[in-house]
């Protein structure tokens, strides 16, 4: 059993294999948060301190001066009764007021893990999980708020979801909906949240939570490539091996706001959820809002557990189907070889020299439909230009296959171009304001996925092009923010606020239509490399394309802020020719492969430019790739150095029972009369013996891991070395 209820003191307890959550519903009907950490034993109410302190006053009904709720941890803290901290929950109600007094009404626990309509969840069968739903209620407006509670025990895994409905009369307003608020009554903390732009996205960065406030999020309509809606709260000594710290993952592809601050009493409270600029969900008597859910780990040895409890929940309990199992193809992209400037030969002709690689798919990237020869035009006629192929998809797809080699294909649905027979017919059906000329990013606008028949058509177009041939991989892509946002769809002015939502909640049923209707096609989620690179996504799509730098040696940085909360398996990775497209950076082909071999392997470049030792080194990655795929998309995750701050980016994956680890290393400095590096291994045993492939040197884990390996003084720059170790006796 992993939820116990008290009825005596109205405690919750939700306990996983090695932490413990705790909340009491108290006399006066709040619920107020206790404990989140490490497992504990006992009623933890007895941390809460009653005593009159100035200018913080009682709620509605409570006459004791020493009771407010300004000061108390609470589970779900809502505007307006006299909690001036950042709260989870702003109700507006009819008559323009914002308050929502919420308290105590019922409870259920139930086993299985509670699922969230037209949303992403974490899914886990009857016997690996509970759900306490907890109903609190506001009198007055008579707005319920359902808290869910998912516990995964054996996972260490907690999620949190709300709710929200009106049961009143008139309508309201949800100005604020967070899905999860931890408030922690006492200690110092540090916020970790992953920032970045495009081509650098999610680069950890970490601030002392203090007074005041500190709040990343987006409004861009999508998660974003600025702030990843995934956060750490830790300790000010935690490091990678060691310390306490909690992480928060909101499962969500949209706008999304994380604020933290410190009160006037040092409590620490985190909030995630929807909310922000833009942000107004109206509810009419009888509707619900459901508030995505927020992910919780937490882990007492630092932020390598931490990653590895967030890693098996996203590949076992949040990607699906048949891929979210299975070792991925390796693929060759035409985006960075051809961008618009192929036909069906340049295609056939890269799926010929690639399948001599080893390489297991060829990938039609962007300019296969309409009129689209450059980014200016074409978006929203999703039908295959056979002129510019000088095929059919079908014969396409034909010869592709005829090579051995699988066909995967490039779209884009959520966009249209103002250069488009669509936006010609349905000008209307691109999203704008009316009476506004609308904003354009890359020359295009976005299609009104609140509607559904906008979804409705594109999704035809588009299966009627994926029913043409075998087609067995997509790349979905999504090439800029949504601005101008308003929809036509909406019955009123008060309604504008909800459309980014409603838009996401369009995406995820457009995806979940196509992935049930394709089971068998893996989805690659993409924004402009990884500005969606959220759980949200891996939902749909087992793996999404990290960012639209392909040089090593951002990428080392890059896949490295992304492994802190996302899994190899989800992280597309490919060698792109140099000098880099991005960064007009020369590293070498070895590096490239080091570096793309840390996620979904794959290539984005000619290899008819490739000399033959090229090709031949090439064949060996791929061979080399597919002998450790299971071990990089399933074992564990360690970061080994931090490569912002380090001479080296190093990092390792190990088996789950132990007896076989890959290391990998790239130097990223090189300096005259170097130091020798050294690099400390983990996640190994330490009394085993381990052999080295490479050299057949033999060490134990003990050794590996509190000296660590030496890595050679050589000239070179961004040189970079794989090596394998195995066990070869347990009790050495
Ligand atoms: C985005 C993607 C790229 C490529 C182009 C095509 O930028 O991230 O990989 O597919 O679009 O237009």
């Amino acid at each position: 059993m992993a939820i116990y209820f008290d009825s005596e003191n109205q405690i919750f307890t939700l306990e996983s294999d090695h932490t413990s959550y705790q909340m009491k519903a108290d006399d006066k009907g709040f619920l107020l948060h206790l404990y989140y950490g490490k497992k504990i034993s006992g009623a933890m109410d007895y941390l809460l301190s009653y005593y009159d302190r100035g200018f913080s006053g009682s709620p509605a009904g409570v006459m004791d001066r020493t009771y407010s709720m300004d000061v108390l941890p609470q589970e779900y803290p809502t505007a307006g009764t006299g909690d001036f901290r950042r709260c989870a929950l702003v109700v507006k109600n009819g008559d323009g007021s914002e308050s929502c007094d919420l308290r105590y009404v019922s409870h259920e626990i139930r086993k299985g893990k509670y699922g969230l309509k037209g949303l992403p969840a974490v899914y886990a069968s009857c016997e690996e999980a509970e759900t306490l739903e907890i109903l609190l209620e506001d009198q007055a407006s008579r707005v319920q708020v359902k808290l869910l509670y998912g516990v995964l025990e054996k996972e260490d895994i907690i999620t949190r979801s709300a709710l929200i409905s009106n049961q009143g009369e008139g309508r309201v307003i949800i100005e604020k909906a967070a899905s999860v608020c931890l408030d922690y009554l006492t200690g110092d903390y540090d916020l970790i949240s992953f920032c970045g732009r495009h081509m650098m996205e999610r680069i950890p960065r970490r601030v002392q939570i203090g007074y005041g406030n500190y709040t990343v999020g987006s409004r861009r309509g999508a998660s974003s490539h600025q702030y990843n809606p995934a956060v750490i709260v830790a300790r000010p000594d935690t490091t990678e091996e060691a310390g306490g710290c909690c992480g928060m993952m909101f499962v969500y592809s949209g706008n999304f706001l994380c604020e933290a601050e410190k009160d006037q009493f040092n409590l620490t409270r985190v909030v995630m959820g929807l909310g922000g600029e833009g942000f107004h969900y109206p509810l009419e008597q009888g509707e619900e809002l459901a508030v995505p859910e927020s992910v919780l780990a937490y882990s007492g040895q630092g932020f390598g557990e931490l990653s590895n409890l967030f890693h098996r929940c996203i590949r076992e309990h949040i990607c699906r189907g048949k891929y979210s199992r299975e070792i991925r193809p390796v693929l060759i992209n035409s985006w960075e070889m051809a961008y618009f400037d192929f036909d069906g030969d340049t295609i056939c002709g890269l799926a010929k020299e690639a399948s001599g690689l080893g390489i297991d798919m060829v990938v039609m990237d962007d300019g296969w439909f309409g009129k689209r020869d450059d980014d200016n035009s074409g978006l929203g006629d999703w039908r295959v230009n056979e002129k510019k192929l000088g095929c059919t998809l079908k014969e396409l797809t034909e010869k592709v296959n005829e090579m051995g080699m699988k066909f995967g294909i490039w779209i884009e649905p959520e966009m249209i171009s103002r250069d488009s027979d669509l936006y010609r017919e349905h000008p209307d059906w691109a999203m704008q304001i009316p009476g506004r000329e609308p904003g354009l990013a890359r020359n295009q606008l976005v299609l009104d996925f609140t509607r559904t028949e906008v979804r409705e058509h594109v999704f035809e177009q588009i299966c009627r092009m994926l029913d043409q041939g075998k087609i067995d991989y997509i790349k979905w892509d999504m090439n800029r923010s949504l601005s101008d946002v308003f929809s036509a769809n909406m019955p009123d002015r008060d309604s504008q606020g909800k459309v980014v939502y409603e838009y996401v909640l369009g995406v995820y049923d457009f995806l979940e239509k196509l992935i049930r209707r394709y089971p068998d096609i893996l989805i690659e989620g993409c924004c402009g490399g990884g500005g969606r690179f959220d759980a949200g996504m891996l939902y749909y799509t087992p793996q999404i394309w990290c960012s639209d730098n392909t040089d090593a040696l951002d990428r080392v940085r890059i896949q490295y802020g992304t492994s802190f909360f996302y899994p190899a398996s989800a992280v597309g990775s490919h060698v792109s020719a140099v000098p880099n497209h991005q960064t007009g950076r020369n590293i070498s082909l070895h590096t490239r492969g080091v570096v793309a071999m840390a996620g979904t392997f794959g290539y984005e470049l000619d290899p008819g430019k490739l000399t033959e030792e090229e090709k031949q080194q090439v064949k060996d990655q791929v061979i080399e790739y597919k002998r450790h795929a299971e071990l990089i998309s399933r074992g564990y995750y360690y970061r080994l150095s931090n490569p912002l701050r380090d001479v080296c980016g190093a990092w390792m994956f190990v088996s789950k029972d132990g007896s076989r680890a890959l290391v990998s290393v790239v130097m990223l400095e090189n300096h005259g009369n170097m130091p020798v590096t050294y690099v400390k291994l983990k996640g190994l045993k330490a009394d085993a013996l381990y052999e080295e492939a490479g050299s057949k040197k033999r060490f134990y884990g003990s050794a590996l891991m509190e000296a660590g390996i030496v890595l050679p003084v050589e000239r070179g720059e961004y040189l970079s070395y794989q090596m394998e170790f195995h066990m070869v006796a347990e009790n050495g």
